[in-house]
């Protein structure tokens, strides 16, 4: 039997940060030899809100691609590639937007929500709305069963689900009663995906808290992340010196040790394997027995270790550039050969199956 295919991606926004890694590259590791995995560059989306700086967007692909190749992604074995090269990829935004009414595009929560953080107004492109049917696309081109990504990625995988059950439903004569996992055994074309969310839903950054007394989410813009391409002494910069308890002044003082407060706990929690350690000290920390330094210099450790690794893979590759988009290359290829079976799958359930072709990737 072969194996079931799984699809994700990334927006190139720079590199990838330890958030990016236990929300979903962790998953993505730990599925690349169970299923046919398909790994994506959304360059495209990167362009909603940056269309001004491609020579930035550039550099970002090579960054994500090189930081999945540090962290292990194996690109003989998982396909890595880039959405703009695809071009069935578009085609099938196409035919999927006749699908969706536009409100109902308009009313998902990621894109009223990006709107707001990004302070886009009505300012944005027509092509902002437009990526969330594109994504769809991303993800129906490889007509995959599951979907790792992030929590706030979740109203998009419900509009795949939608487009894919009325895609199914108008062109594959499926029953509209028809239990989503039978899809397509009853016929259709396109599998009603499933999400798959991380270990850790959302990480939060090094930074203090908002206004609200509530932690911000790691993320490179709000400059509080650390980075798997970091070098030793940053991360060690980084950790001494981020936000902890403010009302602690002395080590003999009780500390907060929520993780919803407190940074270092949560990043303690989350990243330290050694979890007897962690409940220990935990309970000195509340009651004023060690201090802060001491926490985190063992915060230091615990990310450094994790970093390590990554970051000496990512040094060779650094120096190879070519291996990089060579891993790219082959990847896309691959993609290629998927993403025009399905395009030419789905042409033919809507009788548009003119006449053949074939894409090549030099
Ligand atoms: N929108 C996703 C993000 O910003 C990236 C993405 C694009 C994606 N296409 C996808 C994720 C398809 C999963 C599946 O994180």
């Amino acid at each position: 039997m072969s194996k079931q295919r799984l699809l994700t991606g990334d927006t190139p926004t720079g590199r990838l940060h330890i958030g990016h890694y236990v929300g979903s590259i962790e998953n993505r590791l730990a599925l690349q030899n169970q299923y046919e995995c398909y790994f994506l560059i959304a360059n495209k989306h990167a362009f909603t809100t940056r269309a001004d700086k491609p020579d930035e967007i550039r550099q970002s692909v090579i960054d994500v691609a090189t930081d999945w190749l540090a962290v292990g992604i194996d690109p003989n074995v998982s396909t890595m590639f880039i959405q703009s090269e695809v071009p069935a990829i578009d085609e099938l935004t196409f035919f999927f937007a006749m699908l969706i009414p536009f409100n109902r595009v308009m009313r998902n929560p990621t894109l009223a929500q990006e709107i707001k953080d990004k302070d886009l107004g009505d300012k944005y492109p027509f092509g902002f709305p437009l990526y969330a049917v594109g994504q769809c696309a991303d993800i129906l081109a490889f007509r995959p069963e599951i979907v790792p990504v992030g929590e706030d990625q979740l109203p998009h995988l419900e509009l795949t689900r939608e487009v894919a059950r009325r895609f199914d439903q108008l062109y594959c004569s499926v029953n509209p009663h028809t239990e989503d996992k039978d899809y397509v055994k009853s016929g259709g074309l396109f599998p009603v995906i499933q999400p798959k969310l991380g270990r850790v839903k959302r990480l939060v950054g090094t930074g203090a808290p908002d206004a609200q007394g509530n932690l911000l989410k790691m993320s490179k813009s709000l400059n509080n992340a650390i980075f798997l391409s970091d070098d030793a002494d940053t991360v060690q910069k980084k950790v001494m010196g981020m936000y902890t308890d403010p009302k602690r002044i002395r080590a003999t003082d009780p500390g907060e040790t929520d993780p919803e407060k407190n940074p270092l706990w949560a990043f303690h929690e989350i990243f330290n394997p050694d979890e007897n350690w962690v409940r220990e000290q935990k309970e000195a920390y509340a009651q004023g027995k060690v201090g802060d330094v001491a926490i985190k210099r063992r915060l230091v450790d615990v990310l450094n270790t994790l970093i390590e690794p990554i970051r000496n893979r990512r040094k060779q590759y650094e120096s190879r550039p070519d291996d990089v988009l060579d891993a790219l290359r082959l990847g896309t290829k691959r993609a290629n050969e998927v993403a025009e079976e399905t395009l030419a799958l789905a042409k033919k359930a809507m009788k548009q199956d003119y006449f053949p072709r074939t894409l090549r990737i030099e």
